[in-house]
């Protein structure tokens, strides 16, 4: 007898916990609804990544040498070449290692010369001089700039420190290459030539401009209070 009553708590303890059970099976298949929308945000984090990952290689904006030459950290760009020292002599009159020496390499022709170096097909055919331009560019990554250089170096990705780098090659040389005047880009042209006549004409069309709205803002008030009137 007693065991019936047994039964029939033990069926009443089971029922209650399936019933847990179900409902917090319920109330989970509710709740995993929502994570799907959290690994969105971070899929959409992962695409901006690599969508700026990909625009870092498209052209990047020349720095503007009269500007950030003047302003340059020689003796940081000195601990940067330590890094080329393993295949380049920086010395004046040094030998030629795994790479070219590099003494006066800056506004050097390039793939020529260096005593005889043996220079890439890849490296000679581009041709040309190296401006801070191109070391700019080849520096950030020589074999993605030139393809087929003999050059096995990943590249420095900082802009900063390539300038660095640069500033203290510069210096490297019997008679550094000058320095351009700073030319502050697009901007500059304009005011530069028409120098005097251009800035007066820009400033003073702007403040006609900002006078009329000041005053245009009061009598703009009066208006506006006569619409919530009507209303
Ligand atoms: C792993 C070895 C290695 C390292 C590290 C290396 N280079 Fe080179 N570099 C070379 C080789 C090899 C060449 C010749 C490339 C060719 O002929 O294609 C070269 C060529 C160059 C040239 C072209 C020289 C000319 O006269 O045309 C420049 C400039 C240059 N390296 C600069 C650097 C700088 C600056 C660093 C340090 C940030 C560096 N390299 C690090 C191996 C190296």
């Amino acid at each position: 007898m007693d065991s019936w009553e047994w039964n029939k708590i033990a069926g009443a303890v089971l029922g209650t916990l399936i019933f847990v059970m179900v409902i917090r099976i319920a109330s989970e298949s509710i709740f995993e609804v929502e994570p799907p929308a959290k690994p969105g945000y971070v899929v959409e984090g992962v695409e901006e990544t690599a969508s700026t990952t990909s625009a870092a290689p498209v052209e990047e904006a020349m720095p503007d040498w009269g500007t950030v030459l003047a302003s340059a950290d020689v003796a940081k760009g000195h601990d940067i070449s330590h890094k080329c020292e393993q295949c380049h002599d920086l010395s004046k009159g040094g030998p030629n290692k795994i790479g070219p020496n590099l003494w006066g390499v800056v506004a050097a022709p390039r793939g020529e010369g260096r005593n005889g170096f043996d220079f890439s097909s890849a490296m000679k055919a581009k041709g040309g001089t190296w401006t801070y331009d191109e070391l700019f560019k080849f520096l950030k990554s020589p074999q993605g700039y030139i393809q087929g250089t003999k050059m096995s170096f990943a590249g420095l990705r900082s802009a900063s420190d390539r300038i660095n780098l640069i500033a203290y090659l510069r210096t490297n040389a019997d008679s550094p290459a000058p320095i351009p005047p700073p030319n502050p880009k697009a901007a500059a042209p304009a005011p530069s030539q028409s120098g005097t006549p251009a800035a007066p004409g820009g400033p003073s069309a702007t403040p006609p401009a900002g006078s009329s709205t000041k005053p245009a803002t009061p009598p703009a008030a009066t208006p506006q209070g006569g619409p919530p009137k009507k209303s």
